[in-house]
């Protein structure tokens, strides 16, 4: 990493303990060297110069390859010898920049096998929790409607309360599926991504399903100021938003800001996502699912989640305004 130096990660000795965590500098003239794809080769590390590291005086003649692929510096191989030991020949120098190269390649297809494994679990995943959301859900919602007309239609008080029962049964279980469906959606290596990137991953999905990009705005230091379970439910939260205006908004224009030095109506410090569209405007009347969902996970964690005109001409579209302490 440009910024941090190079750190020994891996080492091939009698004693790899004392080497593995030594830090090459930044902007130490071997790096240069290396970060732009060429060699260095050093006579004898203990002495010259170039060589910065604590351990550098452990050694004598000292090859450092850039490990490149594609233009990309993945690392540096590190070959050194004894102190006193012969230089490298022209013939060795150039054996080993190959094998760097082949070890590169080696590296890159590791990586990109790891990738694509990793894709296919998520494709899968998505694929059960879409099903969950656009099958399973809607259907025990339907369910959960024909007896709701059912318990109005019998003058049987008895016969209404087990249907009232039975509808909040269905009420408790689409909670818990949308419960699994947000565990199912999120990404493992996802929690060290921040929010800033979290937010933008989302937008972008969105954008390329609705045929143009959300405009994002960040508002104070999202990443610092925003703890993680109050990221993963902003994060729900976007995505719910997001999917509303793709499916009912008909928007040709979204705004999403991520505010984090907005404050609740206690005081309290907080973090505010807006998202405002140009779309159609939300039905007076109807039910609420995704929404009264996402204002659930608000009040959870002592937010609150409400919405309102968007930004339409004359007040048209729908925002929706979500905020939670930090
Ligand atoms: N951005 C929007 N623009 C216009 N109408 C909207 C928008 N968001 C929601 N609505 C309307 O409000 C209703 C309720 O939205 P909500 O997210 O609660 O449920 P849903 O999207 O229909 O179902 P689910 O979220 O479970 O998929 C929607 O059915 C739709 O008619
Ligand atoms: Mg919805």
């Amino acid at each position: 990493d440009e910024g941090r130096g190079l750190e020994i990660v891996a080492a091939a000795a009698d004693e790899p303990g004392t080497l593995i965590g030594t830090v090459i500098p930044p902007h130490s003239p071997v790096l240069d060297e290396l970060l732009a794809g060429r060699p260095v080769f050093v006579d004898d590390s203990a002495t010259d110069p170039r060589m910065i590291t604590q351990v550098a005086w452990r050694f004598g003649p000292s090859m450092l390859l850039p490990l490149e692929s594609g233009g990309r510096v993945l690392g540096t191989l590190a070959v050194p010898r004894e102190p006193g030991a012969p230089r490298f020949s022209e013939a060795e120098k150039s054996l080993a920049a190959r094998f760097a190269a082949q070890a590169a390649l080696a590296l890159v297809m590791a990586d990109a096998l790891h990738d694509r494994e990793r894709l296919a679990v998520y494709e899968d995943r998505d694929r059960i929790a879409r099903d969950l959301h656009d099958l399973v859900i809607q259907r025990l919602f339907a369910t959960g409607m024909t007896l709701q007309s059912a318990r109005r239609a019998t003058c049987e008080p008895e016969v209404a309360g087990r249907i009232g029962q039975a509808v909040d049964e269905l009420d408790a279980t689409i909670a818990e599926i949308r419960t699994a469906i947000f565990a199912l959606q999120q990404d493992p290596g996802e929690a060290q991504a921040g929010l800033r990137t979290r937010v933008l991953r989302e937008t972008g999905i969105a954008a390329a399903a609705l045929g143009f990009q959300p405009s994002v705005r960040f508002v104070g230091a999202v990443d610092a100021r925003v703890g993680e379970r109050t990221t993963k439910n902003l994060i729900a939260a976007l995505r719910e938003a997001l999917s509303n205006a793709l499916r009912h908004a008909g928007a040709s224009r979204i705004e999403v800001t991520v505010d984090a030095t907005a404050t609740l109506a206690g005081g309290c410090p907080a973090v505010r996502l807006t998202v405002a569209d140009d779309g159609v405007g939300l039905p007076r009347e109807g039910r609420r699912s995704g929404l009264a969902n996402l204002r659930r996970r608000a009040e959870r964690l002592g937010g609150a989640a409400r919405w309102g005109p968007g930004i339409g001409a004359a007040g048209g579209g729908t925002a929706l305004c979500w905020t939670a302490p930090l």
